[in-house]
């Protein structure tokens, strides 16, 4: 990361037109000497109560009390960092950077950036303008415009042609003074397999679509194969010292202004889909390249935004692309909407045959991600079987489950009653408890299994149910002792704590005992995945430790000699029969 010296921020601030600065988002009036009032830019108003002091370089709202410096006033504006916003102005107000004196390693990493940054961006420049100029080009010129693409779109995302020759690149930058290993390590060039030693370009006989940083920056190609036998359709950039493909959000230096002022982003699949949707005037969107959205690109987009729109193809790919988005914006700031496509279809697609104003039309008409999800639950569904409808029910309790109460809610529930065939006061019951099949199998089946033995597993499983029928466990809980029904220690804290707490399990854990928050956050999860559970089957679970219990007692009985071994023999077999009675409910229930 480049730092520049506190004179160069002193200097750009002195060289910022705070009026003009400004102006370019809201249109600004004199209001007195150093001193002009507009509309804010930052929150929705009809009275102007934004205002700017040119001489001081602030600007202040009092309406949002939105306030800063025009560092500051870049950086929400277009959702730049300190830096870029540092570099954005000093470009515009020509004020030229001094960089802090670094330590040798990082200049000359600077400077290796740089040169191959500049590599990268005159490579640009010639495909750009070999796709205008060259004859060869004519085919390729020719498909873009009948993909609907016009010229003014191509030319501002610097679309261009990579030449059929093996060596234009290669010879072009040679002769402007860069290296084979400069070639190399910008992606540009590879090594030849059949004469060593020998380099030839990457990219030919392909359109190429540069891919930026924030700011504008070429740091790599995706380039779409002109010819049917050309593998692969897209060849990208490989990883290397600039290009990260995972970090790639292509087109994000021309929409993250409108993004930043939306407060939303728009996510397509594609390079095409982005120049499609930017055409149609719909300035924030940017392609994920691919279908599925990484961890840095969400990390890069919540700076910017808070609404992500989803809108990706509508086939499974891009259906399952959407669940893993929904994983990774869960837990942040970040509101995932989803923009419904007709089946296989992408926006450019869409676009080409509906116009532009169907697609925005679809944008502006995005729902939440749960009604998509729940949506796509219940089209998978077979419900014309009573089994078919409890997966789907099953399917459906987590995701409503994490759904505060609201008006969206009981839509949905209205939605999901109607299509199951349930009146809504039976959906509330048959999704507030789950089912005992699925408890069994699933409780049994998970992280630790292997390394607990069959009694431990009971106990785990009778302590998960009574979470999952809070009342009865409840119930049990108070009733049980739990030094004589569970086995290890930490069982015994975990039954202590949850007696009591089975409605609310997470909370009031003792701060000190990070294995008790562990097991009991296990508990939770394996309630929760247990789907429906009745009270037949924690008092199933309850009968095997009861079972368990009195085989101990017995083993110690006969171990010291001591009486009563007869007693217990008798209480066992009164365990076995009414964990028979309960076996013979479980099974007419279900
Ligand atoms: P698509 O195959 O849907 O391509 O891949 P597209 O964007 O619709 O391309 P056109 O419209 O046919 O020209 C979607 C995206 O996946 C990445 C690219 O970023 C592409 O835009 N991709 C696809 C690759 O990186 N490599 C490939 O071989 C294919
Ligand atoms: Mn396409």
């Amino acid at each position: 990361m480049t730092r520049y010296t506190d004179d160069s921020r002193d200097r750009v601030r002195d060289a910022v037109d705070m009026v003009a600065l400004v102006s370019a988002r809201t249109e600004l009036r004199r209001a007195g000497v150093n001193s002009y009032f507009g509309l804010c830019p930052f929150h929705e108003e009809r009275t102007p109560s934004f205002h700017v002091s040119p001489d001081d370089r602030l600007y202040h709202c009092f309406g949002c009390q939105a306030s800063g410096d025009p560092f500051k006033f870049v950086m929400e504006t277009e959702g730049l960092d300190f830096t870029g916003a540092l570099e954005a102005l000093a470009d515009r107000f020509g004020v030229a950077l001094e960089t802090a004196a670094e330590d040798p390693g990082a200049s000359s990493r600077r400077q290796r950036r740089d040169r191959l940054q500049s590599l990268l961006s005159r490579t640009a420049t010639y495909y750009a303008r070999y796709l205008w100029d060259a004859r060869e080009a004519a085919a390729a010129r020719e498909y873009l415009m009948s993909r609907g693409l016009t010229e003014a779109t191509l030319r501002e995302f610097s679309v261009g042609y990579a030449p059929s020759a093996w060596d234009r690149i290669l010879l072009a930058s040679r002769g402007a003074g860069f290296t084979d290993e400069e070639l190399l390590a910008a992606g540009l060039a590879q090594r030849s397999r059949i004469r060593p030693g020998q380099i030839y370009d990457r990219f030919r006989e392909r359109i190429m679509f540069p891919s930026t940083d924030a700011r504008g920056r070429v740091l790599g190609f995706g380039a779409r194969a002109m010819r049917d036998n050309q593998r692969p359709k897209y060849l990208n950039t490989a990883d290397g010292e600039l290009y990260h493909k995972r970090e790639q959000l292509f087109g994000i230096h021309l929409a993250r202004a409108a993004a930043a002022r939306a407060g939303r982003i728009i996510l397509v699949e594609g390079y095409t889909d982005v120049l499609a949707l930017h055409q149609a005037g719909l300035r924030d969107a940017v392609g994920i390249m691919g279908t599925s959205l990484t961890e840095e690109q969400v990390r890069q987009l919540e700076r910017v935004v808070r609404v992500l729109d989803l809108c990706l193809d509508a086939d499974r790919a891009g259906q399952d692309a959407m669940l893993r988005a929904a994983r990774l914006a869960a837990g942040r700031k970040l509101e995932l909407r989803v923009v419904p496509l007709p089946d296989d279809t992408d926006p450019a697609e869409l676009v080409e045959r509906e116009g532009v104003e169907a697609l925005r039309a679809r944008v502006e008409s995005s729902v939440p991600f749960v009604v998509f999800h729940v949506e796509r639950i219940l089209e998978r569904a077979d419900t014309g079987s009573a089994e078919g409808r409890d997966r789907a029910l099953d399917e459906l309790r987590p995701v409503l489950a994490d759904l505060p109460a609201s008006v969206l809610r009981e839509d949905l529930l209205r939605r999901v009653a109607g299509r199951l065939e349930l009146s809504e006061g039976r959906l509330a019951s048959l999704l507030a408890s789950p089912r005992p099949r699925a408890a069994a199998a699933s409780v049994s089946g998970a992280v630790a299994t292997a390394t607990l033995d069959h009694g431990e597993r009971a106990e785990r499983t009778f302590l998960a149910l009574c979470i999952a029928v809070p009342q009865a466990g409840a119930d049990a809980l108070r009733e049980i002792d739990p030094d004589e029904l569970l086995t290890s220690d930490l069982y015994r804290r975990a039954a202590r704590h949850l007696a009591g707490r089975t409605g609310s399990p997470l909370s009031e854990l003792p701060p000190d005992d990070e294995e008790l928050a562990r097991l009991v956050a296990d508990l939770v999860d394996r309630a929760g995945r247990a789907g429906s559970v009745s009270v037949d089957q924690l008092e199933h679970a309850r009968l095997v430790l009861e079972l368990a219990r009195i085989d101990r007692a017995i083993r110690r009985a006969r171990a010291s000699g001591a009486p009563g071994i007869a007693e217990l023999a008798r209480e066992r077999e009164r365990v076995l029969e009414a964990i028979g009675r309960t076996v013979a409910r479980l099974e007419t229930a279900v």
